[in-house]
């Protein structure tokens, strides 16, 4: 088997077990910024359970960056409620309004563009850069840096390692489909490599695996003693 993570073998597998999710563009479809952007900040401190119903309604009511931009702050206040963290919120409208004042109601392609507008992190620019407009970026979530420190069986600790895991993850997205090479790593975290009982058998990468291969796998990322 490979010796070396293969960005094709991650594709493969995605091919096949891709989660249907409601924000997701199907094979085939363009996905739309303002969808995948609402979708990733609401996933930030929220399971995709839970996500789901709110997402659906939010889009209903707001269809569009120009519509959200245009509604009063209290109709958002109101969408949101009940999915806590609200200063998402009050960023969401805000970030809207600037999409529209700034860029012309289109999201900027562009990482730094992204990370200029309010509530958009380097997480966020790197999921909308890579999922939206299919560019080389990563988006380095709980699920992918365990994904990676087990990869490659990074011995620093977190929170420590982010920029080690962040390079690490950023040298294996492929020129062709970043997009679905992000969502890939996403889904392999939250479905295989879980952070219980990783089910190492059933992992595209388990062959260059070097966590799995030191017979560990559970055991990274590694934490700093508390
Ligand atoms: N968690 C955060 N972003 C996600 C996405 N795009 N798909 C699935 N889970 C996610």
């Amino acid at each position: 088997g490979p010796v070396v993570p293969d960005a094709r073998a991650l594709l493969a597998w995605y091919d096949r077990h891709r989660r249907d999710l409601p924000w997701r563009a199907r094979p085939g479809e363009t996905p739309d910024p303002y969808r995948v952007w609402l979708s990733e900040i609401m996933l930030q401190q929220t399971t995709v359970a839970a996500v789901k119903p709110y997402y659906e309604r939010f889009l209903a009511r707001f269809p569009t960056v120009e519509a959200l931009a245009a509604a009063p702050q209290e109709a958002v206040m109101q969408a949101w409620a009940g999915l806590g963290y609200y200063s998402r919120a009050r960023n969401l409208h805000a970030c809207a309004q600037a999409v529209v004042a700034r860029f012309g109601g289109r999201f900027p392609a562009e990482e730094a563009d992204l990370r200029s507008l309010p509530g958009i992190g380097a997480y966020t620019a790197g999921a909308v850069a890579a999922i939206a407009f299919d560019r080389v970026a990563v988006a380095v979530d709980g699920n992918v840096e365990r994904v990676i420190s087990r990869l490659h069986a990074v011995e620093e600790a977190l929170p420590k390692a982010k920029p080690a895991i962040r390079a690490l993850a950023l040298a294996l997205v492929p020129r062709k489909r970043p997009g679905d090479f992000a969502q890939a790593m996403m889904d392999l975290g939250a479905t295989v490599c879980t952070p219980r009982k990783p089910a190492c058998v059933l992992c595209p990468w388990s062959s260059p695996c070097r966590a799995r291969a030191s017979g560990e796998a559970e055991t990274y990322p590694r934490k700093r003693a508390r």
